[in-house]
């Protein structure tokens, strides 16, 4: 073999991270390089079935810089937070050896080399769903298991935090907690497992991806202006979530939907107060999002104890936890009622994800949607107005896993000769 065709190797890893959504949210940082935050905060992986990044890293003596394509359009690698998450891999990189294709990357050898990298979301980046904690998450993941990084989920979860906050919670799947940690250096502010996906594997999560025109503050910016300016988010990370989290673990690890529901719910409106309180208030929610909550709240509270839970990130979607596959079902029925789709909209892409949740529900056509049952809960009072077009579409789904290394070739999204992508 002549010196040119050995430098002709490509070496690839395809990921696969779900994402993630705070039950107890992290809102405000510490430490803006490190990304250290002012409180712990508590999330359950979604199954990334329905939404999840799949990421190929690879690496070859033939590629002249690092390069990134994301969602298939080439995407600059020059910000600091990919640079920091590139070095971290790179520095704890080992030896590497394959006889069969003729590598052998020695440990100081991967800073040399440039990487190449393409992501992809299964799910619409612009419908605002936390595509930034799955996106690092499994960078993190697909470049360590490339670079024969030996550190355990925990470091990786410190270095993906690096990326995004919520990122580093995406490194496991089910219930997973992001200690704040004590130390200046960041290395205890990580992500541990407290349970996994099989643990309470009843959970149904129901997605309302709202309808929203508004360009909205991001949650880096958002959470700076409320570090500064809001009063509330002192007194909550020192007073409230750390009674909040005691309680939320116990829940989580007790199945105990009625504290899970109540502190998921709360503490996600807390996050909004926090938000109002920032000088000048941000609004993540909106009409539509503060319908669901009513809608939500009364259903409740007819029902003595909580049927469901509700929390918002930073936007105006919906995420609803159900507690079983029968609640879900009066759930979506209940959802359908209050946000029919408009008339040109298929049943098919109003309800995507698990859709033998629809199935179980009796929906099969639009006719079964119109003649869905007065919810309950209204029965005593004037019928709501049945809105058109406030909700794009519902995802279902479930907790879920957390990343995996996809072995199947034809899964890469980069070509195993050219390393561009496919
Ligand atoms: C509202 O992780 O997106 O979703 O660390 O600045 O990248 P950065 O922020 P990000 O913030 C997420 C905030 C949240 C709550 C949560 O996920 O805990």
């Amino acid at each position: 073999m002549g010196d040119e065709s050995k430098k002709n190797w490509v070496l690839m890893v395809t990921a696969q991270s779900p994402t993630n959504i705070a039950v107890i949210k992290y809102w405000g940082k510490r430490d803006e390089t490190l990304i250290l935050p002012v409180n712990d905060s508590i999330s359950v992986t979604l199954d990334p079935e329905h939404l999840c990044t799949t990421t190929t890293v690879a690496v070859s003596p033939s590629f002249n810089k690092d390069l990134m394509w994301l969602n298939g359009k080439e995407f600059s690698l020059a910000g600091a937070r990919y640079q920091r998450c590139l070095s971290e891999i790179r520095g704890r990189a080992s030896d590497f050896e394959d006889e069969e294709k003729g590598i052998c990357i020695k440990k100081g050898d991967w800073e040399k080399l440039n990487v190449h990298i393409a992501s992809y979301n299964n799910f619409p980046t612009a419908a605002g769903l936390a595509s930034s904690a799955a996106g690092f998450a499994c960078l993190v993941f697909a470049l360590a298991k490339l670079m024969n990084v030996k550190e355990d989920c925990g470091t990786l979860s410190a270095i993906a935090r690096q990326g995004s906050g919520s990122a580093c919670r995406s490194l496991y799947g089910g219930f997973v907690k992001w200690d704040m940690g004590k130390d200046l250096s960041g290395n205890d502010s990580v992500a541990v497992q407290l349970a996994d996906e099989a643990h309470w594997d009843d959970l149904v999560i129901i997605i309302a991806v709202v309808s929203s025109r508004q360009k909205e503050t991001s949650s880096t910016a958002g959470m700076r202006d409320s570090v500064e300016t809001s009063p509330l988010l002192s007194y909550r990370s020192k007073e409230v979530v750390p009674k909040r989290i005691v309680q939320m673990e116990e829940a989580i690890k007790t199945r105990d939907f009625p504290t899970f529901s109540k502190l998921a719910c709360t503490d996600s409106n807390q996050f909004h107060a926090v938000c109002l309180d920032t000088r000048p208030p941000i609004f993540y929610m909106n009409d539509t999002s503060h319908r669901i909550i009513s809608y939500m709240e009364k259903w409740n509270r007819f029902e003595v104890t909580p049927q469901v839970a509700y929390t918002f990130d930073a936007g105006p979607n919906a995420v609803l936890i159900a507690p079983n596959r029968k609640v879900a079902t009066l759930l979506l029925q209940k959802l359908l009622f209050y946000f029919p789709p408009t008339p040109d909209t298929e049943l098919n892409s109003y309800v995507i994800g698990d859709k033998s949740i629809l199935k179980d529900a009796g929906i099969e056509s639009m006719k079964d949607v119109d003649s869905l049952p007065l919810p309950s809960e209204l029965k005593d009072s004037i019928p709501p107005q049945r809105q058109k077009g406030d909700i794009s579409y519902f995802i279902c789904t479930r907790p879920g896993r957390g990343p995996v290394v996809l072995a199947d070739e034809t899964q890469a999204l980069l070509h195993p000769k050219t390393g561009l992508p496919k």
